[in-house]
């Protein structure tokens, strides 16, 4: 998208939103956010309604949001929406509804996701999600394709350890398919890279993570991009995701651009006095 596009879409951002959007960098705007979108039942709880309306809510966030990054100009933006444990663990009920809002959320939103230029795709085991539910997405992202601004990824059905060994075995099948009969089993393990993997895994095509968002307070990862958020920063509120909006969104990015990023190097470490390695060592 031109600058000048960008700039006139920041001008669509709400009040609040323009004034915390003031005070980021935008030299350094993140590439790729990923959120572990938390606490719709414990929304719900706390107001004694059942969880289905919870997610309700969850889902309106979800295009406030979505609406927010794309104004800014966000190129990626991963949503972790039901997780593989999701749907083994939790009655039948919840997850039907779950399909169900999925659908309804999609049908009800690609025209805005067209307004918005935005990019509809999606992460995890799709092939197992129900026929009907598939057909929407595909149907979504067809309507989509064409978009040219932020790509929302939405994680369903999704496992980052299923992800990961299903990439090392592709990556694995692949080495053996190149040198067929030419190697040892031990020669064709060492060919086996970090880049392989990346290259395997469903988000080959991203960039990873710059900065990973989870409401409601857990401080875990929940099998989430386990591979991708290597070096990611990560960002944790106690807001419910229902009560989640872009101010919040861009709240985050605000603490992002304060961290200092090292990658295991070692980054603005302030002077100390010379001292020679060799002096330490010898006490
Ligand atoms: C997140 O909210 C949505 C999904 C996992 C589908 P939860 O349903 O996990 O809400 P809490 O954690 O029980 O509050
Ligand atoms: C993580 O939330 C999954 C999604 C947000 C889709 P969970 O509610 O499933 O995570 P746990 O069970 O508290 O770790
Ligand atoms: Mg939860």
């Amino acid at each position: 998208m031109s600058t000048v596009t960008a700039l006139s879409r920041i001008n669509e951002l709400s009040k609040d939103e323009l004034a915390m959007y003031r005070q980021l960098d935008p030299e350094q705007l993140p590439k790729h956010v990923a959120i572990i979108m938390d606490g719709n039942g414990r929304w719900a709880g706390q107001r004694r309604l059942q969880r289905f309306l919870g997610h309700q809510q969850g889902a309106e966030s979800v295009q406030y949001v979505v609406e927010t990054a794309s104004r800014i100009d966000l190129p990626w933006l991963t949503l972790y929406a039901f997780s593989l444990e999701n749907n083994l663990r939790r009655p039948e009920t919840e997850v039907s509804f779950l399909m169900r809002l999925l659908r309804t959320y999609l049908v009800n939103n690609v025209k805005r996701m067209n307004e918005n230029n935005v990019r509809i795709a999606y992460i995890g085991r799709i092939k197992d999600l129900p026929q009907e539910v598939q057909e929407t997405m595909q149907w979504a992202a067809e309507q989509t394709a064409r978009n040219t601004g932020t790509t929302l990824t939405l994680a369903l059905n999704y496992g980052a350890r299923v992800e990961i060994v299903d990439a090392v075995r592709d990556a694995l099948s692949k080495i053996a398919a190149e040198w067929s009969g030419q190697l040892s089993l031990e020669e064709l393990l060492g060919k086996l890279s970090e880049q392989h993997i990346s290259k395997a895994l469903y988000t080959a095509h991203m960039p990873d993570p710059d900065l990973v968002i989870r409401t409601s307070g857990e401080m875990r990862i929940s099998n989430f991009l386990l591979w991708q958020i290597a070096y990611s920063e990560i960002y944790v509120t106690e807001r419910f995701w229902p009560d989640f909006r872009g101010l919040h969104f861009l709240e985050a990015i605000r603490e992002y651009q304060c961290r200092e990023r090292r990658f295991g190097g070692l980054g603005n470490t302030p002077k100390a006095k010379a001292v020679e390695p060799e002096q330490i060592l010898a006490h």
